[in-house]
Parts: structure tokens; C-alpha cells; sequence
């Protein structure tokens, strides 16, 4: 989900919970690494369409979800009423010591710069509070991203870094950010985990779902070339027994907030 406000609000809601809800499917685990108890307010950072902050509210959370996407906010309302959905920049939280916990899946490598969301965070949190989080790490997407790189060049586009719209850290310099605003890590885990995506179009429909930033300035039908070309020198790859799986390595952490 979309937090950084600088780029606009591309984001199909639609598609995203047709075709895209592995997203959310993972976040389950997330859940369960922040035990949430019944009776706790906690902070969904990067909600979507709102579908772990029902989990939440489910488990008795008195949840309250943010995303900067007013089109996945608007969707949230809709699915979930009874929930409180606002839209909100990731790096320009407003919130003091309200929250048990902060929790945010698949989000923080959308948000630059990370301090600031960082702050936001911790500033949210009451003494003793916990952050709790899962995003892209180092090497995330990496032969996918390359690909779609070289593809770019190679049909004589110009690639620069601020096409990519990632941020994906590795586990020491995510920690030490966190440390320098003053959490105490008490989790950090780095690891792989391939994402199987629905269907024989699961990759060129991930590519239009989450990495439409990359091809900026490209007409529509070269785009299509380049998705065509990248899908064929990843195969071997990505694609396996039938279907296709991103190269997702995962960063979860748990930073406590001292009382
Ligand atoms: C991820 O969840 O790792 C991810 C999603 C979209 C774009 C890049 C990374």
C-alpha cells in the first residue's frame, strides 16, 4: 500500500482485493507474531482495503486503520463499517502515545524516508508499546526488478533510481534506524519467501498492479513488449510446476517502545 505522498493515488482497489489478496492471506501470519489482546487499540499502518484490520476487530481490537490510498481507504469503509479507516501519509502520522501496538504488512518499503515513518511510529506509541512489522527486505523482488531494468534499457529507456520506488533494507541498517529513534529491538528476522501469484498472468499482473511506477513515460504498447520480454528470461526462474512466484525476501521486526 501507497503511503509515500509524492506519488499519486494509483492504486485499483478492485484488483487489488480480486487478484492481489495473498497480501493480505500472508499478513495472517503477521497477526499472530503481534498477539493482539482483546481490548488493546492498535494502529493498522498501510491498511488496504482493510481486510487485517477486520481480523483485528475480530480479536476484540479496538483498531483503527491508515493508508495513504484514498481509493483503498474508500473500499475499507465499505467492506468494514464498523471500523475507523482514515487517509494518512506514513510519514506525516499525527498521533501521541495512543496505541498498544503499532502493526503494518506489506507497506514500509513503499515509505521513504524511513526515519520519518519511524518517528511517526514511535511517537503514536503509549510507554511499553510495540511496533510490529513485516515488508520487503534486501534482495526483495531482485531478479524480477533487474529484469524489468534491463528490459527497460534495453528497449532504450532511461532506468533511474528514482523509478524505483522501493526501499528495502537490510536487517542491520532497518535495526539500527530503529534504535536510533529509541525502540529496543527485541525481533528481527530476514528470510525468503517465494509468493506463488494466482494464475498464468500472475506475473505481468503483478507487474501492473505494483510496478507501474517503473515504466513512467512509457507508451502503453512498448510496456507490453517489455512485460512480454521480462516474463520470458525469467521463466526459468520464477515460473515453476505451473505457476509463478515473485522473489520476496521478508523483513519482521518487533521494536518496544520503553516505558
Ligand atoms: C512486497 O510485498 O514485497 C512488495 C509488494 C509490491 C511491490 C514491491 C514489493
Amino acid at each position: 500500500m501507497n503511503l509515500n505522498q509524492s506519488t499519486k493515488d494509483k492504486w485499483d482497489a478492485q484488483l487489488y482485493d480480486g487478484k492481489h489478496s495473498f497480501v493480505s492471506k500472508h499478513g495472517n501470519s503477521v497477526v499472530e507474531l503481534l498477539n493482539p489482546k482483546k481490548g488493546e487499540r492498535i494502529l493498522d499502518l498501510g491498511c488496504g482495503t482493510g481486510d487485517l484490520a477486520n481480523a483485528l476487530f475480530e480479536r476484540g481490537v479496538d483498531v483503527v486503520g491508515v493508508d495513504h490510498s484514498a481509493r483503498m481507504v474508500n473500499q475499507a469503509i465499505d467492506k468494514y463499517p464498523h471500523i475507523r479507516f482514515i487517509v494518512q501519509d506514513a510519514t506525516k502520522l499525527e498521533f501521541q502515545s495512543e496505541f498498544d501496538a503499532v502493526f503494518s504488512n506489506a507497506t514500509l518499503h513503499w515509505v521513504k524516508p524511513p526515519l520519518k515513518a519511524l518517528q511517526g511510529i514511535y511517537q503514536s506509541l503509549k510507554p511499553g508499546g510495540r511496533f510490529v512489522a513485516e515488508f520487503g527486505g534486501k534482495g526483495n523482488i531482485e531478479t524480477l526488478s533487474n529484469e524489468i531494468r534491463n528490459q527497460i534499457e534495453e528497449a532504450g529507456f532511461d532506468f533511474t533510481k528514482e523509478q524505483f520506488p522501493w526501499y528495502f533494507p537490510s536487517i542491520a541498517e532497518y535495526t539500527n534506524l530503529m534504535e536510533m529513534i529509541g525502540f529496543k529491538v527485541a525481533f528481527a528476522q530476514h528470510f525468503e519467501r517465494p509468493t506463488r501469484l494466482e494464475g498464468e498472468n500472475g506475473l505481468r499482473n503483478w507487474i501492473e498492479m505494483f510496478g507501474s511506477q517503473l515504466f513512467e513515460g512509457i507508451p502503453e504498447e512498448r510496456k507490453k513488449d517489455i512485460i512480454l520480454k521480462v516474463e520470458k528470461n525469467v521463466k526459468d526462474t520464477l515460473y515453476q510446476d505451473g505457476n509463478w512466484f515473485a522473489d520476496y525476501k521478508r523483513i519482521r521486526v518487533i521494536g518496544l517502545k520503553q516505558s
